[in-house]
C-alpha cells in the first residue's frame, strides 16, 4: 500500500529535517524519548504508570458523581501541536466515565455558515449544561495558532480574537463554569518520530493531514504563534497549564492531575491524586527553563 502523502514524512525525516532532529531520530531507541530537552531519558515505567493511572481513574469517577449531583459545569480545553497526544490523553480521561456526563467536542474545519458567524459561536454551542464535563479536542485557540501559521484568517481577525478571548473566558468563569486549559508540548524530534509511526501504521494513517505534512517545515512559525498565544491568553481567570508531553505516560497522568487538582468534589483525595512533577508541568514559562 502506498504511504499517505507519498511518503512525505519519511522524505522530510531523511532529507529536510534539521540535523539535530535527524541525529535524535537515529539515536533514539524504541522506548527512548526523541526530544533532547526532555528532563527524563526514558518513559515512566509501565507498572508505575498503571498504578498511578488507576488511582486517578478512581478520582475521576468521584468527580463525575459530584458533577452530576451538584450540577457543576466543567470545560477542559486540550491544545498542543499536532501529534502532541491530545487524542490519547482524552481517551484515558474519559474511558471510565459516562459519555452522557463527559463528552468530547472535536470540531472540523469551519463551514461556510460558521465562517459567517461570530468566531466563538460554534464553540459556545457545545458548552456544558449543569452536570456535564466537556472536553474540547482543539478549541477556539485554532485562531491563535494553526490559523496564523496557514493564513486561514486575517490579521484583523487575529487582533479581535486576542482582544476577545480574555473577556470571553472571564465570562464563562464568572458564570460558574470551571475552565481548565491544557497545552501539551512536544519537541520537534519526538513529533517527527510520531508522524513517521503514523505514516507507516495503517491504523494510524488517518491521523495524518495536509496540515501535519506542511507543518513540518513551519516549526518556527508555530513557535512564534504559540508564544504570542500564551502571552495574550494566560490570564488570572483562565491560566494555561503546560505539560511536557514527550513521554505520553507522564503527560497523561499530569493532564488528569491538572483536571482534578483545581476542582472541588466529594471524596477528593490529594494523596491519591499525587503531586504534579514540576519538571513536566507548570505555567507557560516552564518552556523557557
Ligand atoms: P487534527 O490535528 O485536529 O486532526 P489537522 O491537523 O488536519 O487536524 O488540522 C488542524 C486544525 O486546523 C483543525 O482544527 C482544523 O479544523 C483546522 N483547519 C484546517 N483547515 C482549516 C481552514 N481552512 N480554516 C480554518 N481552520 C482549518
Ligand atoms: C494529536 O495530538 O495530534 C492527537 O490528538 C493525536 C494523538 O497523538 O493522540
Amino acid at each position: 500500500m502506498p504511504l499517505p502523502f507519498d511518503g512525505a514524512i519519511t522524505r522530510f525525516a531523511d532529507q529536510k529535517a534539521p540535523h539535530f532532529v535527524r541525529d535524535r531520530l537515529r539515536q533514539t531507541s524504541h522506548s527512548g524519548i526523541a526530544s533532547a530537552s526532555y528532563p527524563y531519558d526514558s518513559r515512566l515505567k509501565k507498572t508505575v504508570y498503571a498504578v498511578e493511572m488507576h488511582a486517578l481513574q478512581l478520582q475521576l469517577a468521584r468527580l463525575q458523581a459530584d458533577v452530576r449531583s451538584t450540577g457543576k459545569r466543567v470545560v477542559v480545553v486540550f491544545e498542543g501541536r499536532d501529534a502532541a497526544g491530545k487524542g490519547g490523553t482524552i481517551k484515558r480521561l474519559r474511558e471510565n466515565l459516562n459519555p452522557r456526563v463527559c463528552r468530547v467536542v472535536a470540531l472540523g474545519t469551519p463551514g461556510e455558515r460558521e465562517r459567517g458567524e461570530w468566531y466563538f459561536q460554534r464553540y459556545i454551542r457545545h458548552l456544558p449544561t449543569q452536570g456535564e464535563i466537556v472536553l474540547y479536542d482543539r478549541s477556539w485557540y485554532n485562531r491563535g495558532v494553526v490559523e496564523r501559521v496557514f493564513g486561514f484568517s486575517t490579521d484583523d481577525d487575529r487582533a479581535r480574537f486576542f482582544r476577545q478571548v480574555p473577556q470571553f473566558e472571564a465570562m464563562l468563569v464568572d458564570d460558574g463554569i470551571r475552565l481548565i486549559k491544557l497545552w501539551l508540548n512536544v519537541g520537534r524530534a519526538e513529533q517527527c518520530r510520531r508522524f513517521l509511526k503514523r505514516e507507516r501504521d495503517p491504523l494510524k494513517q488517518w491521523k495524518l493531514s495536509r496540515i501535519d505534512v506542511e507543518g513540518l517545515a513551519l516549526w518556527d512559525a508555530y513557535s512564534a504563534a504559540i508564544e504570542e498565544t500564551f502571552a495574550r491568553t494566560h490570564t488570572q481567570a483562565a491560566p494555561w497549564t503546560v505539560i511536557r508531553a514527550d513521554d505520553k505516560r507522564r503527560a497523561r497522568l499530569e493532564a488528569i492531575r491538572a483536571v482534578l487538582l483545581p476542582l472541588d468534589y466529594a471524596g477528593k483525595d490529594l494523596a491519591a491524586i499525587g503531586a504534579p512533577d514540576p519538571a513536566i508541568v507548570g505555567a507557560p514559562d516552564i518552556l523557557h527553563r
